[in-house]
């Protein structure tokens, strides 16, 4: 009986292993495309991605380096999502106007805005490159070595691959560097922001609703692409012209239903889906908990300061929810991967793993050690990675100050009396980073936070990672507070007065004088000191020795499970996902359905309140019903949807399409019972979120008055066929 149900288990882990997955597009029809058919899709793998012929991959490009985003228009419109957008639209906003909070769109090409720094990439081809890369590495090559070889091979690869002289050249390492894959690609560097709804409605629910299904966010922004007269990339030139992209999404007015096939394209970041039992362990029950830990903190207290002042809350905004949004995934994380049972299902596939080594005497030999060793690291790796969650946290993210300190240490240090050119060169743009820095810094706000971080490193870390030197410290100023208090009322970097009095009156030796000794930069430098001696030698010590063991073990695996379809951890670059519109039970007795609507986001409407206030016309335009064309069959106006796609950080503003390739919505998040699908993916309870096409048109059309952009757009329906 225990053995059948041991067979169960793993029979549904390796069935879950195949239904998941971030696929290469290149190996789609390998890989992929027999299955994606079964599911619905009505393309073949070659309309979705072609190195020659124009593909739906002509259409998706890396927004900004962190997010994604596709083309709607055969003139170059960009949608992402609000998110995405919000660094480049605040940018772009003055206090007199407002864009972020307001909305805008631009009325027509002429006012479309340079958002200057943001880009688009798109890929031109990709190729396996495995072979090349790897030759000369021989399996008993120690890792520097087998390193250098690797870089000089792609070096060589780089620099000998035809390209345009407006493409660039990558490659990057797959299943743990046991693949390799050159990536063509072009990058443009002119893009404009068009427009985007009112934060109030790209951002509804702000953190109370992030990562939590149901949800009613409008996460969308716009922006052009723009290229030279030859269509290529270029630096801003008035001159430029829209993009004229070889492929653009048509846009579905019909959406989706429940069961129905989805695929999600774009550039996911990062996730490690091969730990074994331990290396999970590691993440779930060590690491994720210390960071929610300090972050608990620190939240607390902006919080605190940001509702009793609204001009705290206005500066602490944008900080607090790049704080929260990782908080709330670890804490959604390390809550899944218990409640799902992660490390069983872990430890039954390594004994399956086992079990069919000692059946091959080849695997035998060559790989039983693999798993006792690799759980061992992770085991000697624990305390380290601690210390160095520890120091990041409390040191770096979570107060200003010795984040700040450490940010100025390139240039203080590059400090010579016998050659000042390097300092003094580097002023001015210390100047403006530090007048950008004290534009959002309150004193008041870091010091509380700063007493709590000294005060978590100080007891909870070990006394030679610098935690006695802190103890010490907070002793003799009379605690934790007054310690704090010491140094950011004496430190210069900490008050906007007194540095630009330092750096526009004094000579480049006091300036370095009086920054060394700044109270804030000697902590900061003492502690770093002892990361760097205690903890930092021994992690570049045992990770290589993981990533090499993970190496063999992605490869093990991949021959040990012959039946399964393994696809390679995310790592930036371009994939596929695909699964089906679904809806799911997180608990008991209780079912999610797939679908908001505009009547949801006024069952949670606060008048006045600042994550749940919706502008007036919203209201009006709900009061009346008028959805337009946007509307369901039974007069519903849809707001977000979930289903099985893979997907993870970067994922955001990618398109979610339909069977036809149309796009239906736009992937902005994950349900938070499946936040931990980074590192245990369960197609039972892992749910991307996007945000329905129909809302996304309604925002500009009805809601925004800028249904002119529509004319640009491809939008069809009546194409599917319904279903009973
Ligand atoms: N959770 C989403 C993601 O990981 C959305 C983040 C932005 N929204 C927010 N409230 N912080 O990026
Ligand atoms: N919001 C995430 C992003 O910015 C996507 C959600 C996820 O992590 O899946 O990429």
């Amino acid at each position: 009986m225990k053995k059948l149900l041991l067979l169960l288990l793993i029979l549904s882990i390796i069935e879950s292993v195949s239904a998941q997955g971030m696929w290469l597009p290149s190996l789609l029809e390998k890989q992929n495309e027999k299955e994606m058919k079964s599911l619905g899709l009505k393309l073949s793998a070659d309309d979705i991605y072609s190195p020659a012929n124009p593909s739906i991959k002509d259409a998706i490009c890396q927004f900004a380096g962190i997010c994604t985003g596709e083309m709607i228009s055969p003139e170059g419109l960009l949608l992402t999502n609000h998110h995405c957008g919000f660094g480049a639209i605040q940018q772009l906003s003055t206090l007199e106007s407002n864009l972020l909070e307001s909305g805008h769109w631009a009325k027509d090409r002429a006012s479309e805005l340079p958002a200057e720094g943001v880009t688009a990439m798109f890929v031109t081809r990709m190729e396996d490159v495995t072979i090349v890369a790897l030759q000369g590495v021989t399996e008993n090559m120690g890792e520097r070595d087998r390193q250098s070889q690797i870089d000089k091979n792609i070096a060589s690869l780089r620099s000998t691959t035809k390209k345009e002289k407006w493409e660039d050249v990558e490659v990057r390492p797959f299943y743990n560097g046991n693949q390799y894959y050159l990536f063509l690609t072009q990058t443009f560097k002119d893009v404009r922001f068009v427009g985007a709804p009112p934060s109030s409605i790209g951002k509804f629910g702000a953190d109370t609703d992030n990562w939590v299904w149901p949800r009613h966010t409008g996460d969308f922004s716009m922006f052009r692409v723009y290229a030279d007269k030859d269509n290529h990339p270029a630096p801003y030139s008035k001159d430029n012209v829209p993009y004229r992209p070889r492929h653009f999404l048509p846009i579905s007015l019909d959406g989706a239903e429940e069961g129905d096939f989805t695929m999600v394209y774009g550039f996911p970041g990062a996730t490690n889906e091969y730990l074994t039992e331990e290396g999970v362990r590691l993440t779930g029950e060590v690491l994720d908990p210390a960071r929610v830990a300090i972050r608990d903190r620190s939240l607390k207290i902006m919080d605190g300061f940001m509702r009793k002042d609204p001009a705290v809350k206005i500066a602490y905004v944008s900080r607090y929810a790049s704080i929260a949004n990782a908080w709330k995934k670890w804490l959604g994380e390390m809550q899944g991967l218990k409640t799902y049972k992660a490390l069983e299902k872990k430890r039954a596939y390594e004994a399956e793993f086992t079990r069919r080594l000692e059946q091959n005497p080849a695997w035998y030999t060559r790989w039983k050690n693999l798993l006792p060793r690799l759980r061992q690291l992770h085991k000697d790796i624990e305390p380290y990675a601690l210390a160095r969650d520890y120091y990041s946290e409390t040191c770096l993210r979570n107060n200003e100050i010795l984040a700040t300190a450490a940010n100025l240490n390139n240039w203080i240090s590059s400090y010579d009396p016998k050659n000042e050119t390097v300092f003094t060169s580097k002023l001015m743009n210390v100047r403006a980073a530090m007048e950008d820095f004290f534009k959002d810094y309150r004193p008041e706000v870091d010091e509380a936070v700063l007493a709590a971080m000294l005060e978590m490193f100080g007891e909870n870390t070990k006394p030679e990672w610098g935690a006695k030197d802190v103890q010490g410290m907070a002793e003799q100023a009379g605690g934790y507070p007054a310690l704090a208090k010491q140094i950011i009322g004496n430190s210069t970097i900490a008050n906007r007065d007194k540095f630009r009095a330092l750096v526009s009156s004094k000579t480049p030796a006091e300036i370095y004088e009086t920054l060394k000794n700044d109270p804030a930069y000697k902590l900061w430098d003492q502690l770093q000191g002892y990361y760097a001696a205690q903890v930092q030698p021994k992690i570049q010590e045992i990770q290589p020795q993981i990533n090499l063991l993970q190496r063999q073990y992605m490869a093990a695996q991949m021959e040990v499970f012959k039946e399964t379809r393994f696809f390679p951890d995310a790592n930036s670059t371009l994939r596929l996902t695909y699964g089906k519109v679904r809806g799911f039970s997180p608990r008991d007795a209780l079912q999610y359905e797939y679908q908001t609507d505009l009547d949801g986001v006024m069952e949670k409407y606060i008048p006045g309140d600042y994550e749940f206030d919706v502008p007036q016309k919203l209201i009006d335009l709900w009061k009346a019903k008028d959805y337009g064309q946007y509307a369901t069959a039974d007069g519903r106006l849809p707001v977000a949807c979930i289903g099985t796609n893979h997907t993870t950080g970067g994922n955001s503003g990618s398109p979610a399409l339909d069977a036809n390739g149309n796009l239906i919505g736009l992937n902005f998040d994950r349900v938070w019972e499946g936040t931990m699908s980074d590192l245990n993916y369960d197609p039972a309870i892992c749910r991307n979120i996007m945000v329905d096409a129909r809302y996304v048109l309604f925002l500009v059309d009805k809601f925004g008055g800028a249904g002119y952009l529509l004319n640009e757009m491809k939008l069809v329906k009546g194409k599917k066929k319904r279903k009973k």
